[in-house]
């Protein structure tokens, strides 16, 4: 059976289609942005109040702690704290007669920072904006650094570390945590740091060239967030009592 269109019936259907098309098209482009965003949300969040309970269940601070040898009445630091997961276990952990130097480059994490610590009446962390090569600690003053997940950001990290060294008191320690994935392992260090990511023995090395003795090295301290592709890694490095 032949179908005969009228010129406006044909233009018509021509339409519809193209309607349909580009319908398609949108639904399309949505469901890829609203996966970025997805994605992005789930990343954003693991540093965020809001999965700090469920971050406690796969990171077990106090065995950072007990390797650190932090103490209550201690002086330590956090750089790269971010919105404070860890400063306020650290406040938690070293009480009144202690202080938490809570250190990131971004003002907009520490006045979140500050929020949390007024919400929970926390006094002894001071809170401090860095500069990317400077955290700007008080000298000869603090027991324990620790940089968590944050020394692959750095990029100045050398002078970074003689700044950490300067803040230490003599015998003081310098505790570096990073989460590693393992696809990465036998890339450059220019290429691990563009992945987000840093192997333990390039951060050995440049512990023990700014003069740090290495007094503990976990390899394999579990995974990040449950994910077997990240090992979570720890090193501590020790000021001389001399310095
Ligand atoms: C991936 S987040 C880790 C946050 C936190 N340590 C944690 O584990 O929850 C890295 C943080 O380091 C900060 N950062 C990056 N470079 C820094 C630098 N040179 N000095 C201080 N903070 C830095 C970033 O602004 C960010 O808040």
């Amino acid at each position: 059976m032949k179908v005969r269109y009228s010129f406006k019936e044909y233009f018509e259907y021509q339409y519809v289609i193209f309607q349909k098309e580009n319908e398609m098209k949108y639904r399309c482009r949505l469901l890829a942005f609203s996966f970025v965003m997805i994605s992005f949300q789930i990343i954003q969040a693991q540093y965020k109040e809001n999965d700090w309970k469920s971050r406690d269940t796969w990171m077990d601070v106090s065995k950072i702690f007990d390797l650190a040898e932090i103490e209550e009445g201690n002086n330590v630091a956090d750089v790269g704290c971010h919105e404070g997961y860890l400063s306020i276990h650290l406040s938690k952990k070293v009480g009144k007669q202690g202080k938490v130097y809570a250190v990131d480059v971004r003002k907009d994490r520490l006045d979140i920072l500050q929020e949390h610590l007024k919400n929970r009446a926390l006094s002894n962390v001071d809170v401090i904006l860095g500069d990317y090569d400077n955290p700007k600690l008080p000298l000869q003053t603090l027991d324990v650094v620790v940089v968590m997940d944050t020394y692959h950001e750095m990029e100045r990290y050398m002078i970074i570390l003689e700044h950490i060294k300067k803040s230490l008191k003599p015998g003081g320690k310098i505790v570096i945590i990073e989460k590693f994935k393992k696809h990465m392992l036998n890339k450059s260090r220019e290429e691990q740091v563009g992945a987000h990511t840093l192997s333990l023995g390039f951060v050995k090395s440049e512990l023990e060239e700014a003069g740090f003795l290495i007094s503990t090295e976990i390899k394999d301290f579990g995974n990040w967030k449950n994910e077997s592709d990240k090992r979570i890694w720890v090193l501590v490095g020790v000021k001389s009592n001399k310095e």
